[in-house]
């Protein structure tokens, strides 16, 4: 017996008698035709195997082990501190999910201020499982971006906030205010898309730029805290469950609060230990 039925999270499932295959890998191109088909694309963080895995059966296209993990999963107060090390550490756990979504890393902090840094470590994040690779900035980082693309490695850009900047930027600001701002964010995703980049991320940028730059480039853009006319919206996946409680940015609205039931369920199992019975 041989089964052909599409799930609702646009799985294709093949069931043969004893065993399942499940298909559709989503790829670069899938990314790019949800934008021709004007379908949001979601995306979400994951820093190992259970979040990859959860994630990816929820139907999320597109995961991003993002260097976040640096404040929500290691406690370092910002992203300067991650190092390639523990990137490659948690690609590794994500990409053991074999997630349907296109699943990819961040280049940390300082590790592609050189084309041949860049390029050596976007392998590294590529031989530990990523799918594509993301790094901070626009005409800047244009030779090592080239580079990576060069190399074969599908690259997203991050323009607007670059939380690696925080520290020389003194906080994490809304970009785009500005004419020069405005001006210098609509160049640089144009100067991305053409040099190849697949996708950009558009982090706390003004609503009103990041609508003018989703349609002025052929490549979709992912916004984080920078309105709803993006091609798509990411989100720090602890921000949108509640369970890093300690901090939630002022754009995200939590849909779920792990953090008090993971607290509940630990002191309830706590408190039975005492109860006779
Ligand atoms: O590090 C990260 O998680 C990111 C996303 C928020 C875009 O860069």
């Amino acid at each position: 017996m041989v089964e052909l039925f599409i799930q609702p999270e646009r799985q294709t499932t093949l069931r043969f008698n004893f065993f399942t295959i499940q298909q559709m890998k989503t790829t670069v191109e899938a990314i790019h035709g949800m934008k021709g088909r004007g379908e949001k694309i979601a995306a979400l963080t994951a820093y190992d195997f259970p979040m990859a895995k959860l994630l990816d059966e929820c139907g999320v296209p597109l995961l991003l082990v993002g260097d976040s993990l640096g404040m929500v999963v290691l406690g370092y107060p910002d992203t300067t501190h991650v190092t390639m090390a523990e990137m490659e550490h948690h690609v590794r756990a994500a990409a053991r999910a074999k997630p349907n979504a296109l699943l990819g890393g961040d280049l940390p902090f300082r590790s592609y201020e050189t084309v041949s840094d860049a390029v050596a470590n976007a392998k590294k994040l590529s031989a530990a499982g990523a799918e594509f690779v993301k790094a901070e900035g626009g005409r800047e980082i244009l030779p090592p971006v080239k580079a990576i693309i060069a190399a074969g490695i599908p690259f997203c850009g991050h323009l607007g906030m670059l939380p690696q900047h925080v520290l020389e930027e003194g906080g994490y600001h809304l970009k785009g205010k500005k004419e020069d701002e405005h001006a210098r964010l609509l160049d640089d995703a144009k100067l991305l898309a053409d040099a190849g980049a697949f996708a950009i991320v558009l982090e706390l940028v003004t609503p009103p730029v990041a609508k003018e730059i989703s349609e002025n480039i052929s490549i979709p853009t992912i916004g984080i805290g920078s309105g709803a006319d993006c091609d798509g919206q990411i989100l720090v996946t602890p921000d949108l469950t509640g369970s890093f409680p300690w901090f939630t940015p002022r754009f995200v609205k939590p849909k779920a609060n792990c953090a008090a039931a993971i607290k509940s369920a630990v002191t309830a199992w706590k408190n039975s230990l005492n109860t006779p019975g």
